[in-house]
């Protein structure tokens, strides 16, 4: 019932068990898992994975952390990747101002030509935001983005923030930080339309309580969900409902 839209699987912290992590999300009432890219390579594991696994689709891009590099080439193998059958999103893309491991301009043009691969090829981006949130949305608009659709993941904006963002018609989506001590994720969450969120893990990073700080994993997402729903005040197999539902929805998930 639970669709956990971003999570990185093809990531090294998995090598070990794998299959066994995939298994104990199904047994946790996970349905569809989105492993998500962040360079060539790690886009062609994900896909690989979508292939092997019913269960798991695949998103393919490159990370603004990993685009120092990124050129027309690699633009064009995203673009042949996202072809295949399972892949249901160009992402991760987008600016982190916070790490700053490539120059703002050089992160702007590889966000640019994303997006433009997204408005080509019809596949709703999944957007990474660091301390960039002006910038993300002003080139996300420009580039046409709000026609097609999209989710800034792991929302960390402020409250103004948020409203510009679902009155573009985009969908955001919470990681298991929520569930740490912290009133500004209270008032997103309480402000967040229903109809415009998400869930993920983005395993193995962010893990909720009680497994703070250890390996995140998607059989964690109830924790969120559990937590989300509280603020909603609504039971969580209604939040999983209308989630999934926007999920499937969004990526255009089919069986
Ligand atoms: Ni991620």
């Amino acid at each position: 019932m639970f669709i956990d839209t971003h999570c990185h699987l093809d990531f090294d912290q998995y090598d070990e068990d794998r299959e066994q992590v995939i298994q104990r999300a199904i047994k946790n009432n996970i349905d569809a898992i989105i492993s998500i890219g962040t360079d060539i390579h790690s886009s062609r594991e994900s896909v690989l994975l979508s292939e092997k696994f019913a269960t798991i689709y695949a998103a393919v891009g490159i990370h603004p952390s990993d685009s120092q590099d990124a050129d027309e080439t690699m633009f064009r193998q995203i673009e042949e990747m996202a072809d295949e059958k399972k892949v249901v999103a160009i992402g991760e893309i987008g600016l982190d101002y916070y790490r700053m491991y490539a120059p703002k301009d050089v992160q702007e043009k590889a966000f640019r030509a994303q997006l433009r691969l997204s408005k080509k090829l019809e596949l709703p981006v999944i957007i990474h935001n660091r301390d960039a949130h002006e910038d993300v949305l002003r080139i996300a608009l420009e580039e046409g983005i709000d026609d097609i659709g999209g989710v800034f993941h792991s929302f960390n904006g402020s409250t103004e923030f948020l409203d510009e963002v679902i009155r573009n018609k985009f969908h955001v989506s919470f990681t298991g930080a929520v569930t740490f001590k912290n009133a500004r994720y209270e008032n997103l969450l309480e402000r967040v339309p229903v109809d415009n969120l998400l869930l993920e893990t983005d395993s193995p990073f962010l893990a909720p309580m009680p497994f703070r700080g250890k390996r995140n994993e998607p059989g964690y997402i109830k924790y969120t969900a559990e937590k989300i729903a509280g603020v909603k005040k609504m039971p969580v197999e209604e939040l999983a409902q209308i989630t999934s539902a926007n999920a499937r929805m969004l990526f255009k998930l089919t069986d």
